[in-house]
């Protein structure tokens, strides 16, 4: 483990620990380590992120008395307030601490936190020290939550069905549907303060995104405006960290590497819904018949306990495997950005997490999308209908539907020319994350920042 000493400037960071979370601010700390500065993470000891992968880091684990909480995904709301309130005090008596021995520490420059840990910020303001917010999602969703409360504020809510697909007003193509706030119901009080407390900046003295300007110059536009802060988009972040050490919390089976070897370029469907979404039985039988039937190779992530009611893939059904042969490999968690980056590998059937979006593309990938809940709908949206690199699947419990989306990506023209446009992508992040390029300059930009904070 990395001791402060090593360098003199110290940022600390401060993630949200879920997967989808704490890669993206793990690789800012890389990032950030290389230019120069030592890096502190302050983390939760749920979900807490494994030292031994990050011996350049140093960890610090923060009493969040969440061990007996219900950490369930429908308790989300309540785990958040909970982290926010129990993980102040301790982060504040040990950043206060350190602080006292800068001899030993480093001096600490900021804090820089994930938007759902806003508890870094009021730590920030108490030690008078700056803090930075990390939006781990895209720059358009940025922009939903303060739209949500203003539409709030105007009585939009509840929305009725007939509105669900016109378009939100200032948010471009992204319709009510996108917000993936079901119909007919007032926003419940909590979730309004969800958005309130994660949108709002307060006193923080810059953003930092994990994207490029060329991805979205319209949203990082109306972003700058709307938050007059300086904003630093210094992404695809797992382009720009030096490394590439796994922050996986679960244990990637690299069998599908050897199997991807033996399949043909550009042939193989790789199937994942990220670290959180769970789907009905029903679907997973309706998708495996789809992906048979299509007659592509693939490769299926299936996490365990991600089928509800079910350990693993019990419920495939009879049959299946046969059909299937050799040309489907199933695991429970793949190395995913190797697995996009096999040349094996033509397309990806994805809930559209935004670190798989990115990942995706820079490898020039394009997607069916299958969205969940939360920022999925609004990318989706995105990947179909500006970028135009992916197709919407639009029912999930149907097998014919699921198999004419395969053959519509992976061997139809519409699927060449999403994927020449995926390519196309692919040369702008390249550009963006090389040396002169735009992502590279506002990392060196965000240097400068934090620096300035040395006193
Ligand atoms: C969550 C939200 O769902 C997502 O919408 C939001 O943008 C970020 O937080 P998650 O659902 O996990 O994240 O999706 P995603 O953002 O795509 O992150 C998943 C990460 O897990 C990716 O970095 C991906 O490479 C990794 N992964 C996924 C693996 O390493 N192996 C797998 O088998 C599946």
């Amino acid at each position: 483990m990395a001791t402060l000493r090593d360098q003199r400037r110290s940022v600390v960071l401060v993630p949200y620990p879920y997967q989808g979370h704490i890669t993206p601010m793990l690789q800012l700390g890389q990032i950030l380590h290389s230019g120069g500065f030592s890096v502190i993470v302050a983390h939760t000891k749920f979900n807490s992120p494994n030292p031994l992968n990050h011996p350049e880091f140093f960890f610090l684990p923060l009493k969040d008395n969440l061990s007996g909480f219900d950490t369930s995904f429908g308790n989300t709301l309540a785990v958040i307030r909970a982290i926010n309130e129990n993980c102040r005090a301790p982060l504040q008596g040990s950043l206060a601490q350190m602080m006292k021995d800068q001899e030993k520490h480093g001096q600490v420059c900021c804090i820089i936190h994930d938007a759902i840990m806003h508890f870094g910020r009021s730590v920030a303001n108490h030690l008078n020290i700056s803090s930075l917010v990390l939006g781990t999602c895209s720059a358009l969703y940025m922009q939903v939550y303060p739209s949500i409360l203003q539409l709030q504020s105007e009585h939009y809510f509840p929305l009725q069905d007939s509105k669900m697909l016109e378009p939100v007003p200032g948010l471009g193509t992204l319709r009510f549907k996108d917000f993936a706030i079901p119909a007919n119901i007032e926003i419940p009080q909590p979730l309004l303060k969800f958005y309130e407390d994660t949108s709002n900046l307060g006193s923080s003295v810059g953003i930092i995104l994990n994207t490029t300007e060329e991805l979205d110059p319209m949203s990082l536009s109306q972003l700058k405006q709307y938050y007059k802060v300086p904003l630093f988009t210094i992404g695809p972040f797992h382009k720009m960290a030096p490394t590439s050490s796994s922050s996986s919390f679960l244990k990637e089976d690299r069998s599908c590497m050897a199997w991807l070897d033996k399949q043909a370029p550009q042939s193989v469907l790789y199937l994942s819904l990220g670290s959180l979404a769970s789907i009905e039985a029903k679907e997973l039988e309706e998708t495996a018949w789809g992906l048979a039937n299509s007659g592509q190779p693939f490769l299926w992530v299936v996490r365990p306990s991600s089928v509800n009611g079910s350990e693993w893939i019990e419920q495939l059904p009879k049959g299946f495997k046969d059909a299937v042969g050799e040309r489907g490999h199933i695991v429970q968690w793949a190395p995913q950005k190797e697995v996009l980056a096999h040349s094996a590998v033509g397309g990806f059937f994805s809930h559209c997490g935004w670190n798989s979006i990115l990942e995706s593309l820079c490898e020039a990938v394009p997607m069916i999308c299958r969205p969940c809940f939360a920022d999925q709908l609004a990318n989706a949206r995105y990947l179909t209908h500006v970028w135009k690199v992916g197709l919407e699947l639009e029912v999930v419990e149907d097998r014919g539907v699921i198999e004419r989306a395969i053959r519509r990506l992976m061997v139809e023209n519409e699927g060449k020319e999403m994927r020449q446009r995926a390519a196309d992508m692919k040369q702008k992040l390249d550009i963006s994350t090389n040396k002169g390029g735009s992502s590279h300059k506002s990392l060196s930009d965000l240097i400068d920042f934090i620096n300035s904070f040395a006193r």
